[in-house]
């Protein structure tokens, strides 16, 4: 039998050598506890030009720090010194602009540690937060530490690191509600074990919660809670160029985990992303007006159908990503709730692809794949 292979590695494990490098090369005043100083933490999300030195068993290597995430470079820093104070940060925005990924890299810099958390959901519980028990053990020998079984924020606490609390506003209020003391007092209660039982948390504890915008959520938030958390809101990747990058690297990384190899060229990724972006701002970049698909065209999606549309030239064709393979996967991702949004689609590729398409082979190969979807 083959060996088993993990589908996703946490970040700190798929960049352990870019944190490696920056550890080494940390010259920076640091926050107690946490791994890397704000400079290096900064530079592992934004990436770096400079080419670090680093050592391993003896031996010298070279690496440069690939950028993680595009976009304000300011609200990265804002949000990393938010983690040193003493407020929670909340990410928020539409689906797929990155508030997990950059959850997820900002605990893997501050802390080498991105796992510690938990995925919002009506039936999340205020055990499955702070901690729960081993029921047999509790049976047997009573409320112990050893009977404890430690919830994220318990965790973070106790070890100083970032809990990460996905989709908050999708708890119920009075569970959020619990993260109010947590956040302001820095104390967890235990009772169980005696009145006096109290964990105290440990500097690098610090919450990063995500929210989206969709969700009925935010604005039903407790006015204390908000208090305690430091908004910032992330937008769309406003560049197309920024975001043909994205796509390409993401796609390119998923392909290659997968040991599939495709020619896949950048004018079919800017074909791709032209789409999302035109959809998305309902304007084309020479100006002409097209209706707003309902769902959201992030580029989590457009990553999604380049992604897809590798694996399908693979496997059914002959492994090289055209444009007819784009549109084939593009239905998926548009219309999920809302079946007004085949007619937009349809809007676009006659207003615009095919427009494009009678001065660019591309264009036209594109547009005559309508039938994929239409
Ligand atoms: N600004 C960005 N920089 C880098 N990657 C991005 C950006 N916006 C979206 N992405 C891509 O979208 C993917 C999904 O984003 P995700 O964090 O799940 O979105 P959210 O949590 O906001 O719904 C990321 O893994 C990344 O590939
Ligand atoms: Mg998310």
């Amino acid at each position: 039998m083959s060996k088993k292979k993990i589908i996703r590695e946490p970040a700190e494990i798929r960049n352990r050598e870019e944190i490696e490098a920056l550890k080494q090369n940390d010259t920076y005043e640091k926050p107690d506890n946490w791994y890397l100083s704000p400079r290096m933490v900064e530079t592992f999300i934004l990436g770096s030009d400079e080419t670090y030195e680093y050592k391993v068993k003896d031996k010298t290597k070279k690496i440069k720090i690939s950028r993680k995430f595009y976009g304000d470079n300011v609200l990265v820093q804002r949000s990393i010194i938010t983690l040193a104070s003493d407020r929670g940060l909340l990410l928020i925005g539409e689906p797929g602009t990155a508030k997990s990924w950059l959850s997820e890299h900002l605990a893997a810099g501050i802390s080498n540690n991105s796992l510690n958390g938990i995925q919002g959901t009506a039936g999340v519980t205020e055990d499955q937060i702070k901690y729960s028990w081993n029921y047999a053990l509790l049976l047997a020998e009573g409320p112990s530490n050893k009977a404890l079984v430690p919830g994220p924020v318990y965790v973070g606490m106790k070890e100083g690191v970032i809990t990460r609390f996905e989709e908050v506003t999708r708890c119920p209020r009075e569970i959020q509600d619990t993260l109010i003391s947590i956040l302001s007092d820095k104390i967890l209660l235990v009772p169980e074990l005696g009145e006096k039982e109290v964990l105290l948390a440990n500097k690098g504890f610090n919450i990063i919660g995500t929210a989206n915008t969709r969700d009925k959520g935010v604005n039903e938030m407790s006015s204390a809670l908000k208090r305690r958390f430091n908004f910032e809101t992330v937008a769309p990747i406003g560049s197309v160029e920024e975001e043909i990058e994205v796509v390409e690297s993401q796609t390119k990384n998923l392909l290659g985990q997968d040991k599939v190899k495709v020619d896949f060229s950048h004018d079919i990724y800017e074909l791709l992303v032209t789409t999302f972006h035109e959809l998305r701002q309902g304007e084309t970049t020479d100006g002409i007006k097209v209706n707003i698909p309902s769902t959201v065209m992030s580029t989590a999606e457009a990553v999604s159908v380049a992604y897809n549309s590798g694996l399908y030239a693979k496997y059914y064709q002959d492994s090289i990503v055209k444009p007819e393979h784009l549109a084939l996967n593009i239905k998926g991702a548009v219309i999920k709730d809302n079946i007004e949004d085949v007619q937009k689609l349809n809007q676009y590729w006659d207003l615009v692809v095919k427009r494009r398409g009678s001065e660019n082979k591309l264009w036209d190969q594109y547009y005559n794949s309508k039938k994929y979807f239409s």
